[in-house]
């Protein structure tokens, strides 16, 4: 596996390759790998020529300076992970510079609305920075393929919308939710949690599941305070959001309407740990 530690010499090898013809598969991260990232490189290496993944912990989409600090960085465990998948052909991990030449700033906008709902009420300024490192990493990677975690379900729209916006030929890929056995959604946070937090976690998943038994069943508003209910006995956990949203808009609803899909978000925080999750309802 190659490993890039400068912008020149990622866009010499890119050149090449691209030169070859060859079809270029991208899952950027920000590293603490785990099996849901390595998902994201199995699927990419089904349907192009190179597989590249990036490891970047991006200072602009982090709204809260103790989160990023606290943000895990195992970058030799990273690597050796990637080298024993046997799915990745190369690895860009680039220094501040390499993104931000004109220092640490995001570039701001619009898509469409979907940046102002869930997380973008609960993290100012994320989508923003999100947007920019991914335009930049795109533009540097060029890739034909890119993939993305159903878990961050509205990156992963912003992500879509940011492409469609600039007509970029890239298609945008959303792979299934990897989880632990007890359900919990595989991230890279779930390294801060010690093991009782670990155990009382699946609440998570089993709360998603729940609404999923109740969607159609009983009211939206219904299914939100049986959900509140569930979170108000557990111990050392708070419920930062739960909603049903429209899987289009993003927009919260109060109501099914026919021929909509709708999904169902999460966000817990489990002592200090931020975990985020979803489930389609059907
Ligand atoms: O999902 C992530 O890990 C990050 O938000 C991404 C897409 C790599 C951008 O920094």
């Amino acid at each position: 596996m190659e490993i890039f530690k400068t912008k020149k010499t990622l866009l010499d090898y890119i050149e090449r390759q691209k030169e070859m013809g060859k079809k270029i598969g991208f899952a950027p991260t920000m590293g603490a790998l785990h099996q849901g990232h390595l998902s994201l490189y199995a699927e990419a290496r089904k349907e192009n020529d190179l597989v590249i993944s990036s490891i970047f912990v991006n200072p602009t989409q982090f709204n809260n300076a103790a989160d990023l600090e606290k943000y895990p960085r195992t970058i030799e465990n990273d690597i050796k992970a990637l080298e024993q998948s046997g799915f990745v052909d190369a690895v860009y991990i680039p220094e501040v510079n390499d993104i931000y030449p004109d220092g640490l700033k995001s570039k701001s906008y619009d898509f469409d609305g979907l940046e102002n709902e869930m997380e973008g009420k609960f993290r100012p300024g994320h989508f923003d920075g999100v947007g920019t490192v991914v335009e930049e990493l795109f533009q540097q990677v060029k890739p034909d393929n890119a993939y993305f975690g159903d878990k961050d379900y509205q990156q992963l729209a912003i992500i879509k919308k940011l492409a469609e916006k600039h007509n970029s030929s890239i298609k945008i890929h959303g792979v299934p939710i990897y989880r632990e056995s007890s359900g919990l959604a595989m991230s890279s946070r779930n390294q801060r949690l010690d093991s009782t937090q670990r155990e009382a976690a699946k609440v998570i998943y089993e709360t998603l599941v729940k609404a999923n038994e109740w969607f159609r069943v009983i009211t939206v508003p219904e299914i939100n305070q049986r959900v509140k209910d569930i979170f108000e006995n557990q111990r050392g956990m708070t419920l930062e959001y739960f909603l049903i949203a429209d899987e289009a808009t993003l927009k919260e609803t109060d109501f099914f309407y026919k021929d909509r899909n709708y999904r169902a978000f999460i966000v817990v925080n489990v002592g200090d740990v931020r975990l985020i999750d979803n489930m389609h309802l059907d």
